[in-house]
């Protein structure tokens, strides 16, 4: 498998390319717009045949590359089917496999940051968006979110994963790049040795400002980024 991590200066967030080393097929999971022409090189100076543009749930703080990348390379975007993202080709459900030649990507259902959130499992490692983030995870305080769900979607859909699998999140806002399960079950601070009930109170005391851009980001990217798309006939 070959593997990119790319980093977002302006939105902290953490874009990834999979590609099949064999067939060439490729996914990118939570493209940024701004960055839409680099990728576009970046897939071309690869060889890579891209298949899907995934997103982990529906962005508040920044608009996706989704629906350029259809637009450029017809490829097919991939949103959870509990996001309200009627412009997506796939909409994504627990359990759904999506294949890059030899190699699956598969769909785990991690509700709680917002009602729609989904990780990506492939191979050893988990994309996680805001749902698990490196010494922390998502608010829950919009979109449908909810701590008591975002408590088990951790507990019982990636802490129940292998110790050594990888954690990649959506955002890291300190320099960080990838985790463990075991690393976050040991020293995540909002979740190692919190019951339930802590956490909650935890998450729901919080009070953080609204994101700058939620009123633009959501709508938008509900519409794959590109809100004046039609929707698809038939
Ligand atoms: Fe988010």
């Amino acid at each position: 498998m070959i593997f990119k991590q790319i980093f977002d200066t302006e939105s902290s967030t953490l874009t990834y390319l999979i590609m099949d080393e064999v067939s060439h097929e490729g996914a990118l999971i939570d493209p940024v717009a701004s960055l839409t022409d680099y990728y576009v090189t970046l897939i071309k100076s690869l060889g890579c045949k891209l298949k899907f543009s995934l997103e982990t749930h529906v962005h508040a703080d920044h608009i996706t590359a989704g629906g350029k990348l259809r637009q450029i390379l017809a490829i097919q975007t991939g949103v959870s089917e509990l996001c309200g993202a009627p412009t997506a080709d796939i909409q994504l459900k627990d359990g759904d496999v999506l294949k890059l030649g030899s190699q699956s990507i598969q769909v785990i259902a991690t509700p709680g940051h917002t009602k729609g959130s989904v990780s990506f499992l492939c191979n050893d490692r988990i994309f996680t968006g805001d749902a698990l983030l490196i010494n922390g995870c998502g608010r829950t305080d919009f979109q449908g979110g909810s701590a008591a769900e975002l408590f088990d979607s951790i507990t019982e859909r990636i802490f129940t994963l292998p110790d050594e699998t990888l954690i990649y999140p959506a955002h890291d806002y300190n320099g960080r790049r990838v985790s463990s399960v075991t690393q976050e079950k040991a020293t995540n601070f909002r979740l190692a040795d919190k019951t339930k009930d802590e956490f909650i109170l935890l998450m729901n005391s919080l009070n953080l400002p609204k994101p700058k851009l939620i009123d633009i980001a959501v709508p938008a990217n509900r519409m794959c980024g590109i809100p004046e798309e039609s929707l698809p006939q038939g």
